[in-house]
């Protein structure tokens, strides 16, 4: 075993005892796909209004659609494995220079990239999360040893976000070295913290780390989502009278920065992409944020959709006030068997009032108002997408093992009235993981330009392999295609390095590349002597975090139906 455990097996060790209503999660997890109305059917899912707006010509070409490959087998190599008709390039790797100043983060994970120009899809801004290190390869630090600042200090460098310019020449996207626009923010960037008052006494953080998946806003800038942020500089825990205490970081950073108190770090961060400038959007409430999804209202308010990824968890929306802005505006918790947005609000809520101070004490402990309202604990809520042609907002369940569902799922929330402010709506199972749809742990998801849904797997490392995993091999890619005969199948197009996941996929606009970060391979490697990948150099080399980019005929025959 590595010296320090994975991400995902450090979950759920730290979150407060708590007592909800039981929910049927047999009745709610069944194992077969819902959604889909028939493997034959012209478009799953398109609306009624939405077919009958094809023209003939059109609705043909979409049925008789059939997809110009195969599925790939799951596999155990050490590498990226494609389905016929896809490529990929290594784009940029953990420790490459991205200027004279900065170098990329390790385990990448979420990924944007904003084109300047919309007539021109070959240049741009690449944002990418790096949610967490591994010591081994960051610090060299061993388990047992103090930790230096020198070594805390490598660690806060290497987590964050990178930004950097890229540009397509000929079919090779390349890093533009020292162009204006890279930067890093990592564990040591002053964070202005967007609350009246600030949090403890400050009205900044120092750094931003655990930056899991994120959210683009209509105006251009980049959600980035402090997810599992108890790892770092431990977190503040209560005990039954309220007396609070701190439980320490896996990382145990606060040994070196005892200045960097908990509550400072669980927010969505909004970045501006062309300045660096940034800021923690308190008002979105404090979790481990998976992702933040961003959906315009007509009026030009926006929705954030955001899941809270531990076990029994809850799944948020926020509703701003203005266009244009998230500073201010309304959260709420999903309540599934009422189908009910249950506002965290202090001001309306009696029983909030009963148990915090103010608004800030709400936000700040959002486990514990959701409990108090009743907010419905899920199956670790990862990834979120709203579906471009009908409106539905799927939601990643990845698994719960401490309650049997070891494959998760995907869940479909429909707003009342297709309106995305609306507070109610209807949830329903849209695809189950398990050895008969072929994924298990789903995680990210994206929608191409053509509506097909996209999603990656996140078996931990420590699992895959074994049983009940042992069927899935590495984690993987799949593809849902939405239209013709393989309408509604799982279609693994992908199989991931020893160890790693894929995430953060994201599409050009003009659906020719798929950005996808590939994290944390090697990362049950026993020692530097003993590595279990050498992705993506081979040979003895160290493994590398990277994002790739997937071109090739049969994405373009995919995503440009
Ligand atoms: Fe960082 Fe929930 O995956
Ligand atoms: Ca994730
Ligand atoms: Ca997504
Ligand atoms: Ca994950």
């Amino acid at each position: 075993m590595q010296s320090y455990q994975t991400e995902q097996d450090k979950r759920g060790d730290w979150k407060p005892k708590r007592k909800r209503k039981k929910f049927n999660m047999q009745k709610y997890n069944r194992r077969s796909f819902i959604d889909f109305l028939g493997k034959g059917f012209i478009a799953v899912g398109m609306s009624p209004v939405l077919l009958e707006s094809c023209s003939p010509a059109v609705r043909k070409k979409l049925a008789s659609f059939k997809l110009p490959f195969s599925k790939i087998a799951p596999t155990s190599t050490d590498n990226v494995e494609l389905a016929e008709g896809f490529n990929y390039k290594v784009l940029v790797s953990w420790d490459d220079p991205i200027s004279d100043n900065d170098r990329f983060g390790f385990n990448n994970d979420y990924t944007a990239f904003l084109p300047f120009d919309p007539a021109n899809p070959d240049d741009g801004i690449l944002w990418v999360n790096h949610e967490y290190l591994d010591p081994m390869f960051v610090s060299k630090h061993k388990k047992g040893e103090p930790k230096t600042k020198e070594q805390v200090d490598m660690e806060r460098y290497s987590v964050g976000g990178s930004l950097v310019r890229i540009k397509k020449e000929g079919d090779a996207w390349k890093v533009v070295h020292n162009d204006k626009y890279n930067r890093r923010l990592n564990g040591h960037t002053a964070i202005p913290i967007n609350w009246k008052g600030g949090l403890k006494n400050k009205s900044e953080a120092i750094g931003t780390f655990a930056n899991c998946s994120g959210g683009v806003t209509p105006w251009g800038n980049i959600l980035t989502c402090e997810e599992n942020y108890q790892g770092y500089y431990g977190e503040t825990v209560y005990d039954e009278k309220g007396n609070p205490s701190r439980s320490p970081g896996w990382y145990e950073w606060e040994k070196v920065y005892d200045d960097c108190p908990p509550e400072h770090y669980g927010w969505v961060v909004e970045v501006n992409p062309k300045t660096g400038e940034a800021k923690k959007q308190v008002g979105l409430g404090r979790c481990c944020h998976e992702c933040a999804t961003v959906h315009e209202l007509p009026d030009g308010r926006v929705v954030v959709y955001t899941g809270d990824d531990s076990n029994d968890e809850c799944l948020y929306k926020f509703i701003s006030t203005s266009k244009g802005s998230l500073d201010e505006g309304m959260l709420y918790v999903a309540q599934i068997e009422t189908g009910k947005w249950l506002a965290v609000d202090f001001d309306s809520q009696p029983i909030l009032q009963e148990n915090f101070r103010d608004q800030t004490e709400v936000l700040i402990q959002l486990r514990k108002a959701a409990v108090l309202l009743g907010g419905t604990p899920l199956d670790r809520p990862e990834d979120i997408d709203v579906d471009p042609i009908t409106g539905h907002v799927l939601v990643s369940l990845s698994n719960n093992k401490p309650k049997g569902n070891y494959h998760g799922s995907i869940m479909k929330v429909m707003e009342a009235d297709d309106k995305h402010d609306s507070l109610t709506f209807v949830a329903e199972t849209y695809l189950a993981g398990g050895e008969d749809s072929g994924f298990s742990c789903p995680d990210n998801m994206a929608f191409d330009p053509a509506g097909n849904l996209w999603i990656t797997s996140d078996i931990s490392g420590s699992a895959i392999g074994k049983e009940p995993y042992e069927a899935f091999k590495n984690n993987g890619l799949f593809l849902v295609p939405r239209f013709g005969e393989q309408a509604g199948q799982v279609i693994q197009v992908a199989s991931a390095p020893f160890d790693a996941e894929f995430t953060g996929p994201y599409f050009s606009p003009d659906g020719k590349t798929l950005f996808l970060s590939v994290q944390h391979p090697g990362e049950s490697s026993e020692s530097i002597d003993e590595l279990s990948s050498h992705w993506p150099n081979g040979g003895s080399s160290m493994p590398r975090s990277s994002v790739i980019t997937i071109q090739g005929p049969s994405l373009e025959a995919v995503t440009n139906i």
